[in-house]
């Protein structure tokens, strides 16, 4: 087999990861803990692209060839652990905007995990997947987390993000994306992540205060307690933005139209409905709620902001690999 096709989904983290340890290996800083949204989906198609002098690694993402430096040291890492020696050749495309603060690096790496460990011959199976989670996190750390369906951690310095429950665990559990914004974020997470770890004031804060954030988050999940839950999302966000915009430059991703998203759950929550709403680096809001209630939650966003388009979704499934003739 010198062919695969893989489907992953982003991993959008109810608590964040932002900043890492020092040292070259991409090291989470704080504990995050995740799930992976259904129906929001990378496709990757890699083939291996030979060994030894003049071969190369390529990636294609939506027809346009990507800067071979970002995915160095992934590649690299992915032939160490999968004891491979060769190159891979993936074109990638995504059914969602790429580089808007919809996680598409984590569902990127994950897919180019899983294709090389497929391409250099392991067996599919627990150890394939947490070797394919170890190489993901050195091209984005959250795309440690995407290698699994359901909701994972990925603990701070941990190598690889562990799956804590399948995707049928809380069926009833809904996630509104309220996109504000299609355009390109100028302002990348890694990037950002890292000024804020050296400029801001209270990076060493957000570090200290994480951990207590996502220990109680994982009782939280363990409970299904949506109240509780949503309340320590909405501190790790507002804490994770605070310490990104006291940064020097500021790392400022909001929108207006964000801002209406944040007040609209605000007012729901006011009136007994459960709409807890969480940011990344771009300026789209994510909205965690029950079923019975998105509809509520969808169109109390839309008469606040009218300009958001939406996208519904829920605890997705792990991965598809699929072997090509
Ligand atoms: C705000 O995983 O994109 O989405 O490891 O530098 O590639 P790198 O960063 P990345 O950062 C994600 C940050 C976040 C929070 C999260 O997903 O936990």
């Amino acid at each position: 087999m010198n062919a695969v096709r893989v489907r992953t989904s982003p991993s959008l983290a109810l608590v964040k990861y932002w900043g890492k340890l020092e040292g070259p290996h991409n090291l989470p800083a704080t504990t995050s803990v995740a799930l992976t949204l259904a129906g929001l989906d990378t496709t990757t198609t890699a083939r291996s692209a030979g060994r030894g002098a003049g071969a190369a690694d390529q990636v294609m993402l939506d027809g346009e060839g990507q800067p071979p430096a970002r995915f160095q040291a992934f590649f690299d890492e992915a032939r160490r652990l999968f004891k491979s020696g060769q190159r891979f050749n993936a074109d990638s495309h995504n059914s969602f905007p790429s580089s808007a603060g919809l996680a598409s690096s984590s569902s990127g790496f994950a897919a180019l995990a899983l294709a090389a460990a497929r391409l250099a011959g392991l067996t599919p199976g627990a150890e394939t997947a947490a070797l394919a989670s170890e190489a993901a996190r050195l091209g984005s750390a959250s795309a440690a987390r995407a290698v699994y369906g359901g909701f994972t951690v990925l603990p701070a310095g941990a190598r690889r993000a562990e799956r804590l429950y399948g995707p049928e665990y809380w069926p009833e559990l809904r996630v509104l994306v309220a996109v504000t914004s299609r355009v390109p974020k100028d302002d990348s997470s890694r990037g950002a992540m890292e000024r804020t770890r050296l400029s801001s004031p209270y990076y060493r804060a957000w570090v200290d205060d994480a951990k207590l954030l996502a220990d109680e988050a994982l009782f939280a999940l363990a409970a299904k307690d949506l109240q509780k839950l949503g309340e320590l999302m909405r501190l790790s966000y507002l804490r994770m933005h605070a310490s990104a915009m006291a940064a020097d430059p500021p790392a400022l991703y909001w929108l207006p139209a964000s801002l209406a998203c944040i007040r609209a759950c605000a007012a729901l929550r006011a009136r007994g409905i459960g709409a807890w709403e969480t940011m990344d680096a771009g300026p789209q809001v994510k909205v965690l709620c029950l079923e019975s209630e998105l509809a509520a939650v969808r169109s109390a966003l839309a008469e606040a902001e009218p300009t958001l388009s939406f996208i519904e979704t829920r605890p997705g499934p792990d991965p598809d690999i699929e072997e090509l003739a």
